[in-house]
């Protein structure tokens, strides 16, 4: 009987998602969820042929050139800037993601985060929890406006496309974007959305919804500069990567109010989160969250699974981001 292929799930996941990979793979798993260190991971995936990660784990060159069966790693995650995609490439060691299965989920909480930073949802519920409600007031928590005001959403991939439809077409927001490259006339037009520079962008939106992918070129996309850019009474949204803001100085810009409010899902340097963010009460703090449904969980697991399976078994993946290395 032919052995079968060894993989690597190197973080915990949906049991029954691991129960279809032991049906066909020999499985190291980690359902006790430890993070695990570069030099365990290294150790753990020797004799592997796949591995599935989850976004905390680093692929890389020197990790790659330890590990010389390995064919495929599948991230449960649309963003993918932990794999060095070239060394990757290099390695002929196949990188996928798990893209739209998480777009609308996505979009629906980039929402959510921005309703709950402009209306101050979560600085008035610790009020409420204190016991410091005492009367009402007419100025009580009195927050931005969102339906019919400016929205700027920097990215405008798949999900960047998603918040603006909601925008547009649900709250009469007008919607300007900045992207590496301009949409197509009809998604502009589907989106109701208008193509600005950055610093236009800037000065002009009420609200700042970052979507960008991470990358070397959109490090510390705002920073103190870009703030001082923006309005007074705006707020800033990042649901895209840590890193695209300088969180250091978000933190200064809220705390000096040069800015009204934060609403951030992702982190420079997370779990861990910049000390002086959570001495603020302008902002709103969610750990990585934006995809977490159970129903679009499991689906980015299942495709991730789909894509280590597709390929080990029959060579094809599902959602390759370097194709090239199948052909
Ligand atoms: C993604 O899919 O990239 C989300 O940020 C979840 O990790």
């Amino acid at each position: 009987m032919m052995k079968k292929p060894s993989v690597l799930v190197a973080r915990a996941i949906f049991p029954e998602v691991l129960q279809q990979l032991q049906s066909v793979f020999e499985v190291d798993h980690n359902q006790n969820d430890e993070i695990l260190s570069p030099a365990q991971l290294h150790a753990r995936l020797q004799g592997k042929a796949g591995a599935l990660t989850t976004g905390s784990e680093r692929i890389d060159g020197p990790l790659l050139n330890a590990c010389q069966g390995l064919k495929i790693v599948a991230n449960m995650a649309v963003g993918y800037n932990n794999f060095d995609v070239e060394a990757m490439t290099r390695a002929g060691v196949l990188a996928t993601n798990t893209p739209d299965v998480l777009t609308e989920t996505t979009a629906d909480f980039g929402f959510a985060l921005l309703m709950a930073t402009a209306r101050r949802v979560c600085e008035s519920e610790h009020f409420l929890r204190a016991g410091l409600w005492t009367k009402w007031r007419y100025d009580m928590f009195a927050g931005a406006e969102v339906h019919g005001s400016t929205l700027g959403i920097i990215g405008m991939g798949r999900i960047g496309q998603g918040i603006a439809r909601r925008a547009a077409h649900g709250f009469g927001m007008q919607v300007i974007y900045h992207n590496r490259s301009r949409l197509a006339p009809e998604v502009e037009a589907e989106c109701k959305a208008r193509y600005v520079d950055k610093a236009t962008l800037l000065r002009e939106a009420d609200h700042v919804m970052l979507v960008v992918p991470y990358s070397a070129q959109s490090h510390h996309t705002i920073g103190a500069h870009e703030l001082a850019l923006m309005k007074p009474t705006a707020t800033l949204v990042n649901i895209a990567r840590g890193g695209i803001v300088d969180d250091a100085a978000l933190a200064q810009a809220l705390r000096e109010r040069r800015i009204a409010a934060a609403g951030l899902d992702v982190y420079e340097g997370e779990p861990q989160v910049h000390p002086d963010l959570l001495t603020v009460p302008n902002v709103v703090l969610t750990p990585h969250i934006a995809s977490a449904t159970t129903r679009t969980r499991m689906a980015m697991a299942q495709l991730a699974a789909d894509n280590l399976m597709d390929y080990l078994l029959r060579g094809q993946a599902r959602t390759p981001i370097n194709p090239e290395v199948v052909q």
